[in-house]
């Protein structure tokens, strides 16, 4: 056994540290660090997966040398359809040979039945393995059978060691691999507790390099903590090719994939599934689902049109204005960004001469889904208004548009499709900036009002 040494890493930005220390050197958070043994670096303890079984055909050989990148020979990605269309649309276009992708979600989101039913519908094409750490081999094939998935090309493993996952995955050779979840895998190298940050990282580590090695695609199910981040090191979303979260509200039927890294396709893409008996169902053509009915117009409402990944979506904003009994008032945000409210509320009271210092300020986005545009924040800050002064916006209005620190109306990307997509859908008037509004100030039946400051936004709100 190689001589151990400790080292101390940041469960935050993932930098490594000699000693222990109170806050980390790299990203200045207090009380982040955590031992994390490693075994010191003899050429002798490292073994390659490829080296103890020979590799499947294709695993890396020779010594490396430098190319010019003329020579290297192109070969298309190799990728394969998962059957499922809206995961294969936030993956980049199917799946990529050799890949290691992170999928993260609250517990009870779905991770396991989505993959699972991947498992499914790629059984027929690519023979492929499950390996849960967390339910016994009964769970697991009660689940197939109740999503009424073909069991016989489906294969499962009830394993947490490493090693052992590794050296059956090299004896059964399957071109995707599912570890379900990477918190409960540990490595026999470390004396660690499973879960911990160094057995998680080993581990994963010891898959990305199997993949690699042998071209196999790899899932890894991540938990997530209290504040959103995978549990782990934030170096396992360093270490991998995509993260893939799993948002929702546990209300709602609906769940959203969002691709927050991807090395093969664009980043904030979305898939859209819906839950139901039979697992997740595709929702190819999302667009309105994320407004709610009301019967009639109601104070605190705005329709927004964001534009995550490549297609445009109609979502709804809510936001409860109210008299705060508290000397530092209340301002709490689901699904946007907390700081960019306190900008816009700063920005409304600057140069829209709106007070509400004194309120209590609660916005949510309908659905579970997480905006992260500049383009919501004119919906954000007319649902604001339209909650302080107890009055609807105009009936079937939509509105986008970033705000900046001197109250200007930024114009927002693909104006156009967000505009042609509102108005599909029966919306009969739009806010928008004025760099992003048609000439004859209509598109469709429906009234296109262009603003390029905060005070004529505000006027289109009556
Ligand atoms: P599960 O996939 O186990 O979530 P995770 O792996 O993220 O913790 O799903 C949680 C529960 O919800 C499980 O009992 C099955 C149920 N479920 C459905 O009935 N239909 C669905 O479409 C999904 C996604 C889950
Ligand atoms: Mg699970």
């Amino acid at each position: 056994m190689a001589k151990a040494k400790t080292a101390y890493v940041c469960t935050e930005c993932g930098a490594e540290h000699s000693k222990w220390q109170g806050q980390c050197a790299e990203c200045g958070v207090w009380n982040v660090l955590s031992a994390f043994v490693v075994e010191s670096a003899k050429p002798a303890a490292v073994v390659s997966i490829g080296a103890q079984r020979g590799g499947y055909a294709g695993a890396a050989a020779g010594a490396p040398r430098i190319t010019a990148l003329t020579d290297v020979l192109l070969t298309a990605e190799a990728r394969t359809h998962t059957g499922i269309g809206e995961l294969d649309r936030v993956l980049g276009g199917g799946l990529v040979e050799g890949s290691v992708v992170l999928i993260g979600g609250d517990p009870g989101i779905g991770k396991s039945t989505l993959l699972l039913q991947m498992l499914g519908t790629l059984g027929a094409v690519l023979p492929s393995l499950y390996v849960t750490g967390e339910e016994s081999l009964s769970q697991v094939a009660a689940r197939a059978q109740r999503l009424d998935l073909p069991l016989a090309p489906l294969h499962a493993l009830a394993e947490t060691c490493i090693e052992r996952i590794l050296e059956q995955a090299m004896a059964a050779r399957p071109r995707v691999l599912v570890i379900d979840s990477i918190q409960t895998i540990w490595t026999e190298m470390l004396t660690a507790a499973p879960g911990s940050v160094s057995q998680v990282r080993e581990s994963a580590a010891k898959l990305t390099r199997f993949a690699k090695e042998t071209g196999t695609s790899v899932f890894l199910v991540g938990h997530v903590t209290k504040d959103g981040g995978i549990a782990g090191p934030r170096v396992l979303e360093h270490m991998v090719d995509a993260v893939l979260y799993f948002e929702g509200e546990s209300g709602s039927r609906f769940r959203v994939l969002r691709a927050f890294k991807n090395r093969f396709g664009a980043v904030n893409e979305l898939g859209v599934f819906a839950m139901s008996e039979k697992g997740l169902r595709e929702v190819p053509n999302p667009s309105a689902i994320f407004l709610s009915s009301h019967a009639g117009p109601t104070p605190g409402s705005a329709v927004m049109v964001t534009r995550e990944g490549t297609r445009p979506l109609l979502v709804e904003v809510q936001a409860l204005v109210d008299q705060s009994s508290l000397g530092n008032p209340r301002r709490v945000v689901i699904g946007l960004e907390q700081n960019r409210l306190a900008m816009l509320l700063a920005v409304l009271h600057r140069h829209g001469g709106i007070a509400a210092y004194d309120q209590d300020v609660f916005v949510n986005v309908v659905g579970g889904i997480r905006v992260q545009e500049t383009a919501s924040d004119v919906p954000v800050l007319m649902a604001v208004l339209s909650s302080l002064r107890d009055r609807p916006l105009p009936e079937k209005s939509i509105a986008f548009g970033e705000v900046g620190l001197s109250g200007e109306i930024r114009p927002v990307p693909n104006g156009e499709e967000r505009l042609k997509e509102a108005a599909t859908h029966g919306f009969r008037r739009a806010v928008v900036p004025a760099a992003n509004a048609p000439k004859k100030g209509r598109v469709g039946e429906m009234e296109v009002i262009g603003v390029e400051r905060l005070s004529q936004a505000i006027d289109a709100c009556r």
